[in-house]
């Protein structure tokens, strides 16, 4: 790869600060300009390396708190207009404001309301990997990333990202069945076409509701956005249920290259490694009385003060 190649050479130099701006779509999940690497290249993207607020996290059970407080996350059920990209990076849907058909999360952990802005998705090249949150260790082959920023106090996504607040995404991580989701699979027919970096497709009336597993129970934490520049300003939702995506429907994503010509690199892989949590708190509103469909296996573990507790 030409850019992995310019890119050593200019960290070498010492001020560089004027052509960084060209860089935004320079990091790759991989090799020199792979995640580990993303905070030296930008100032502004220095967060990734330094950020103790960053994701994706392995969420660990045992650590979960319950929060009895948490309310019903609630996403309106419009359906999408967009343009579905293959971006090198990912493959993501990119919503299209004007076309009036904005839907909003509200409820959950957020005190405001967020309009989603993109949707993204994040796979691996095995059945082992490509979420980018884990549970207790286990990573599952696909996560879908719904993202949406403040539209009550900010303007702008760009506003919203580097902005208290601003962010809040909606994950779902999607576990293997032989009978994946079938309006997924309108996804995955749309994104065959995309094989290229660069190449998009325009998607009308996409139904989310469709693709969205029906659980109330969620676990919340506040970190990062998982791409340069990782700006710690991410309420993150993790839903605690999967979306079934079937082999055939992930051969097809892994398809998909990176790159504008035969022989470049696949895209699959294209996940953050998981972040260190930092203690940070990890609340859940998954009921006593575990969902029959439950993937995300409850427990809960109290430590009471002595001092608090009635002598
Ligand atoms: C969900 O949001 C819609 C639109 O803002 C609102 O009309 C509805 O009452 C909300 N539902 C719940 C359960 O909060
Ligand atoms: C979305 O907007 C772009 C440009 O703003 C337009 O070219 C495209 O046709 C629109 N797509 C849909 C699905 O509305
Ligand atoms: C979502 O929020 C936007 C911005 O506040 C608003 O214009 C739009 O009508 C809302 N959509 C729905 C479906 O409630
Ligand atoms: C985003 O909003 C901010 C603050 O309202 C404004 O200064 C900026 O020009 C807007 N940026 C874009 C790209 O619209």
């Amino acid at each position: 790869m030409y850019s992995h190649i310019v890119c050593a050479l200019l960290c070498l130099l010492p001020n560089i600060t004027v052509i960084l701006s060209m860089w935004d779509e320079w990091w790759t999940y991989d090799g020199i300009s792979g995640p580990s690497r993303w905070g030296s290249y930008n100032t502004e993207w220095e967060l990734c390396d330094k950020g103790r607020f960053q994701s994706p996290i392995d969420i660990n059970p045992a650590r979960m708190i319950f929060d009895p407080n948490l309310q019903p996350l609630n996403i309106t059920n419009e359906k999408i207009d967009g343009v579905l990209m293959n971006t090198g990076h990912d493959i993501r849907i990119s919503l299209n404001k004007s076309h009036g058909s904005q839907i909003n999360i509200t409820g959950g952990p957020l005190s405001y309301k967020y309009t989603i802005y993109q949707i993204k998705l994040h796979l691996g090249t095995e059945n082992d990997k490509g979420s980018e949150h884990k549970v207790a260790g286990k990573a599952f082959p696909a996560e879908i990333q719904l993202l949406a920023y403040n539209s009550e106090l900010y303007a702008n996504v760009t506003h919203a990202k580097k902005s208290p607040y601003g962010i809040a995404v909606v994950a779902i991580l999607a576990a293997l069945k032989d009978l994946g989701n079938q309006h997924f699979s309108v996804l995955v027919r749309a994104a065959e076409k995309l094989k290229e970096k660069g190449l998009f497709t325009d998607l009308y009336k996409f139904s989310l509701s469709e693709i969205l597993p029906t659980t109330l129970s969620y676990i919340t934490y506040e970190g990062s956005l998982t791409q340069p520049g990782c700006q710690e300003t991410a309420t993150w939702v993790i839903l605690n249920r999967p979306m079934y995506i079937s082999n055939y429907q992930l051969e097809k994503l892994r398809g998909l290259t990176r790159g504008n010509g035969i022989g470049d690199p696949l895209m699959e892989n294209n996940f953050r490694p998981v972040q260190p949590d930092n203690r940070r708190l990890v609340r859940t509103n998954i009921p006593v009385k575990e969902e029959p469909d439950c993937d995300i296996k409850k427990t809960t573990s109290y430590t009471v003060n002595n001092k608090l507790k009635p002598s």
